[in-house]
């Protein structure tokens, strides 16, 4: 007995394995099949460097990469990233502008990789507002990778979900005046395709990075059931064992769907 509780003891925690050994022992079956993370604390990372804010965004593209990579090899079908919501253009313009310009250089040098991997690339937000450049990367990536049926990486960008709620409602309306859809037949399905999440899904686990516990307009309707787990963490310090500790949390959770 007091052998057995010696071992007991001196068991390793889940943290203290390395990340390829706590990888195998991810139960497959339980892999979240939708991740979605708000990328947050870059400013804060660079701040605490006494570089410009703009270079914390610079290094969180790194890390776009890597996580990318490490779900996809782990069997996640749909990572949802927010880049940027609607209300990130009261930010100084400067700023603005280079993250616009992320998009272009996270693509240019990462699609032959993300293409060679598999991945289809995404996009969801309000596009009328975005610059050329910018969707036209995100264009462009799309159309290469639109045959792909590896990891969906869906980058959510000029997103809101409010916003996007509000345009449902109006689909929605304008559907039933058509003729197109009947009142009676709209249900919580019906109305999840006329969200910008169509087809994917809602996700099973919310990361969010920087210690902030709030959703900052993010898929308040998709994010209904899902789990959460929050870090303090600054996204560019994020890395693979971050991600696969959240997975952990998320693999020894409960979902009950209201259930018992
Ligand atoms: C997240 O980092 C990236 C975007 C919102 C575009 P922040 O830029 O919000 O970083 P903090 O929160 O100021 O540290
Ligand atoms: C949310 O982060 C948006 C993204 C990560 C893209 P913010 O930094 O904009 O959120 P608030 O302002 O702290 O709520
Ligand atoms: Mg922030």
């Amino acid at each position: 007995m007091l052998d057995k509780m010696k071992i007991w003891k001196n068991k390793p925690t889940s943290s203290d394995d390395n990340l390829e050994e706590r990888k195998t022992r991810l139960k497959e079956q339980f892999i979240p099949n939708h991740v979605a993370i708000i990328m947050d604390g870059n400013g804060r990372w660079a701040k605490k460097r006494a570089l410009p804010r703009v270079a914390g965004h610079h290094e969180g593209m790194k890390v776009v990469r890597k996580i990318t990579k490490l779900a996809n090899e782990l069997g996640v079908k749909t990572l949802t990233l927010y880049a940027f919501s609607t209300e990130n253009w009261k930010r100084p313009k400067m700023e603005v502008d280079f993250l616009m310009k992320l998009p272009e250089e996270f693509l240019g040098t990462f699609l032959p990789e993300l293409v060679e991997e598999n991945v289809r690339v995404e996009m969801m937000g309000y596009k009328e507002s975005l610059p050329p450049h910018t969707l036209g990367a995100i264009g462009r990536a799309m159309e290469e990778t639109k045959d792909n049926d590896g990891l969906v990486l869906n980058f959510a960008l000029n997103y809101g979900s409010r916003a996007e709620i509000l345009e449902a409602v109006k689909g929605v309306l304008n559907d039933c005046k058509s003729g197109i859809l009947n009142e009676e037949n709209l249900n919580e399905d019906v109305f999840s395709n006329y969200l910008m999440t169509k087809g994917l899904g809602d996700p099973d686990l919310l990361i969010r990075t920087s210690g902030e516990i709030r959703l900052s307009n993010f898929m308040l309707w998709q994010l209904a059931y899902t789990e959460f787990w929050f870090t303090d963490v600054l996204w560019p310090d994020f890395s693979e064992e971050h991600f696969v500790e959240a997975v952990e949390v998320f693999q020894n959770r409960q979902r009950r769907f209201g259930g018992v």
